[in-house]
Parts: C-alpha cells; sequence; structure tokens
C-alpha cells in the first residue's frame, strides 16, 4: 500500500490525528470508505485481527461462519455501525436480543478480543463497525474463500435498533421478501444470491428447518420442493418435537469450506433453509435469481468474484462517517462515556 511522506505525517501529530483520518478518505467534500484508512494510524490493523481470529479458530472451527454473518446482521440494521455489537443499557434494548439474533448471533467474545489488541496497539483507532468488516474478509479467505480489499472507515453508532433487527431476513421468507428486504438496501438479485451463499458455511438450529419437514406453510406436510433424500436425513436429526437447538451444518458437503457447493446442493434441491432454496425454486426464480443459482453452481470463480463485489457492497450500507454522529467506540459493547 501507498506510504504517505513524512512531511504530512508531521503535520498530521501538529493537526491532529482525527484530521488525518478524515482527508485520507475524502473524495471531494464527501467522506467516504477507502483501504488505505488506517495505514498512517494503525497499520497493522488487518494483522492484528487475523491472529485473534486464528487463534479463536484453534478452539473453535465455526467462529469464521458466526463472524462474517455479525456483520451481515449489522449492515442490514441502520447501516454498517457496529449497532448489534452494543450491549442492552435501560432504555435501549440491543438488536443482540431480538429474535434473528438471540441464541443464534456468535462471536462477541471474539470481537471483544480484537479490539482489546487494537486498543493495546493503537487506542482510539480502529471502530468496532471496520473490526466485522474485516473480521468477515479474513474468515471467508481462512477458509478457502476469495479476498478482497476492505473498505474502511466507518464510525461506531451510539444506538442499537431492536426494532429494525425484526425486518432482517427470515428463513421462512419467500424470494419476493428477500429482493425486496436486499433492494431496500440498494442490493440487486446477484447481491442477494451471492451472499446468500455465505451459507457455504457454518451452522443451523433445528428450529429454523423444522417447517419444511413437517408443517411447510402450514400444509401439514413437508416442503415438497425438498430432496427426499435429505428430508430423510434432516428429520433424524431433527425429530417433530425434539430440540430446536441442535445444530447441522448449513453446507453438509464441506461444512466448514467456503467453496460453491452451497449452490451445487440447491441445484438438487438440497438448500436447507426455504430462503435458499427459493432463489432456485420459485415460481418468481426464473429468469431473476434461478439463472444466478445456475452460473454459481457452474462456476466457483464466477461466484468467488460476485461474492467479493457483494461483501463490499454490503459494507457500503449507509456507511457512518459523520464525527458529530459516530465515534470509534473503545469498548465494542458501550457507547463511549456509558
Ligand atoms: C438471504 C437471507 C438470509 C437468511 C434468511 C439467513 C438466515 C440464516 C439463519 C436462520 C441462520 C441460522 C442461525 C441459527 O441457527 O442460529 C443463518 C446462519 C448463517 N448465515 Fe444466514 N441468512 C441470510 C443471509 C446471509 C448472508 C447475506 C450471510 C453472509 C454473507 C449469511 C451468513 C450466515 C452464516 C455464515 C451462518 C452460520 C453462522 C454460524 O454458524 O454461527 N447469511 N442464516
Ligand atoms: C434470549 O435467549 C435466552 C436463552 O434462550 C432467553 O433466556 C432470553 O429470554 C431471550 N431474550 C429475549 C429478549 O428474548
Ligand atoms: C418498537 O416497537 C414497539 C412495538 O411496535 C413500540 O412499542 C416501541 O416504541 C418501539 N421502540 C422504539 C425504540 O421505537
Ligand atoms: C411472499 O410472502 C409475502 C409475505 O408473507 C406474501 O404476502 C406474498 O404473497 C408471498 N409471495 C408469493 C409469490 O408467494
Ligand atoms: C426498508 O428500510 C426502511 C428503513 O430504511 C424500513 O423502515 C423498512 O421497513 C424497510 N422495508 C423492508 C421491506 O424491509
Ligand atoms: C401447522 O402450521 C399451522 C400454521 O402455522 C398451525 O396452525 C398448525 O397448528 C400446525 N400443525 C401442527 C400439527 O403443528
Ligand atoms: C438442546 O440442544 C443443545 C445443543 O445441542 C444443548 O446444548 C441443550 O442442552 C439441549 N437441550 C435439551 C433440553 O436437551
Amino acid at each position: 500500500m501507498a506510504s504517505s511522506s513524512s512531511a504530512p505525517r508531521a503535520a498530521a501529530v501538529v493537526a491532529g490525528v482525527l484530521v488525518v483520518m478524515a482527508a485520507l478518505c475524502l473524495h471531494g467534500a464527501t467522506a467516504q470508505l477507502c483501504e488505505e484508512y488506517y495505514d498512517d494510524t494503525c497499520p497493522n490493523a488487518y494483522d492484528t485481527v487475523k491472529q485473534v481470529l486464528i487463534d479463536a479458530h484453534d478452539s473453535d472451527t465455526r467462529i469464521f461462519a458466526s463472524l462474517i454473518r455479525l456483520h451481515f446482521h449489522d449492515c442490514f440494521v441502520q447501516g454498517c455501525d457496529g449497532s448489534l455489537l452494543l450491549d442492552t443499557v435501560p432504555g435501549m434494548q440491543s438488536e443482540k436480543e431480538s429474535p434473528p439474533n438471540n441464541a443464534s448471533a456468535r462471536g462477541f467474545e471474539v470481537v471483544d478480543a480484537a479490539k482489546a489488541a487494537l486498543e493495546a496497539a493503537c487506542p482510539g483507532v480502529v471502530s468496532c463497525a471496520d473490526i466485522l468488516a474485516i473480521a468477515a474478509e479474513i474468515s471467508v479467505e481462512l477458509s478457502g474463500g476469495p479476498s478482497w480489499g476492505v473498505l474502511l472507515g466507518r464510525l461506531d453508532g451510539k444506538t442499537s435498533d431492536f426494532n429494525g433487527s425484526l425486518d432482517l431476513p427470515a428463513p421462512t421468507d419467500n424470494l419476493t421478501v428477500l429482493q425486496q428486504k436486499f433492494s431496500n438496501l440498494s442490493l440487486n438479485d446477484v447481491d442477494l444470491v451471492a451472499l446468500s451463499g455465505g451459507h457455504t458455511f457454518g451452522r443451523v438450529q433445528c428450529q429454523f428447518v423444522t417447517d419444511r419437514l413437517y408443517n411447510f406453510s402450514g400444509t401439514n406436510m413437508p416442503d415438497p420442493t425438498l430432496d427426499s433424500a435429505y428430508r430423510a436425513f434432516l428429520s433424524q436429526r431433527c425429530p417433530r418435537n425434539g430440540n430446536g437447538s441442535v445444530l447441522n451444518d448449513l453446507d453438509p458437503t464441506t461444512p466448514d469450506t467456503f467453496d460453491n457447493n452451497y449452490y451445487t446442493n440447491i441445484e438438487v434441491n438440497r438448500g436447507i433453509l426455504n430462503s435458499d432454496q427459493e432463489l432456485k425454486s420459485s415460481p418468481q426464480a426464473q429468469g431473476t435469481t434461478a439463472p444466478i443459482v445456475d452460473q454459481f453452481a457452474s462456476s466457483q470463480d464466477a461466484f468467488f468474484a460476485s461474492f467479493a463485489q457483494s461483501m463490499i457492497n454490503m459494507g457500503n450500507i449507509r456507511p457512518l462517517t459523520d464525527p458529530s454522529v459516530g465515534e470509534v467506540r473503545t469498548n465494542c459493547r458501550r457507547v463511549n462515556g456509558r
């Protein structure tokens, strides 16, 4: 990466670090995210987060999947502003306690560990929202997926939006609803299909699958688009009135590898969630998302290229760059000074 000369550096010390950080990503009058944001103020930020993730993975093979999901659930609710990470305080219930996240979103302790390491190296510099964006990229790369230049420079917000998180995409959503929820955030069909490929690794609890096994859309019958052998397999693991917290692989073929098997599974009616199979099997998918599923199933390169771009698109949802609204939290769970 380009390293600046010592003259601006010296001027920056006089003018204050904030000026440098803001100036780095200015394009005209508008602050934007950029890859170089921490090059001067915390040059080892990426490697610091990476080491924390590698250490966490030693005792938790699921952690990479869990971390990318945190970035997704953060960005979809009032933009990528670390709102998911705040703990509940009197008068503000956290997003992390809402149904899409409670007893489901995980990895918060690893985010804390990354934050602690960064605070030790460069206090008050790297935002929690950016930690999630960096962790998502590292997690994909270390699982065999694509790499991309992570855009940085988000500030952390001071609120968590419990009600907003109720609108997160749900596993029971049909294609039309998924398209609405994504397009509402300026994400198109390619983004929807590519980002859903995040389900190439990680786990899913039985409670999100049982309706498809036993009582699809209230029909008291299984989902007809679910492959019968796969249904038999899942029914063993997730009996009708069994423990809804039992975990299953999102991608049973390669559970911890980031590859395009998510799409080859869907092609043979082995998408695990209704929202997964809808991308191919919904009547509305013909001519819209189904051809994109086909393309990614036949070309992992095409999937990887689209996934990287769509992660950048998702990371650009309502970036908070105004220092009069946001801040760099020193503890990802709390607004500074509270
Ligand atoms: C398209 C709409 C989506 C829906 C309806 C959806 C739904 C879900 C559900 C229900 C789970 C299981 C949670 C649990 O059992 O506790 C899950 C897990 C997961 N999701 Fe999604 N998801 C969607 C999109 C995404 C996107 C865009 C990404 C990332 C780019 C993603 C990444 C993951 C990962 C990696 C896991 C596993 C997490 C872990 O093992 O801890 N999902 N998702
Ligand atoms: C979150 O989940 C825990 C454990 O399942 C439960 O005890 C708690 O009541 C839930 N919180 C909310 C706000 O639903
Ligand atoms: C969240 O929604 C509930 C129910 O609609 C409402 O009573 C509450 O005031 C909302 N909370 C906020 C902070 O807007
Ligand atoms: C999709 O789900 C929404 C909300 O449940 C429903 O109103 C709509 O009719 C469904 N669309 C299709 C094509 O099934
Ligand atoms: C679209 O986003 C707005 C907030 O930006 C939210 O109020 C609305 O509920 C969202 N619509 C859908 C379908 O998610
Ligand atoms: C199946 O689902 C419908 C609608 O959600 C519900 O009314 C019905 O009680 C369920 N049937 C059984 C046997 O659980
Ligand atoms: C349900 O399954 C989860 C995950 O395997 C386990 O931690 C929990 O103890 C189980 N609960 C019961 C009541 O068996």
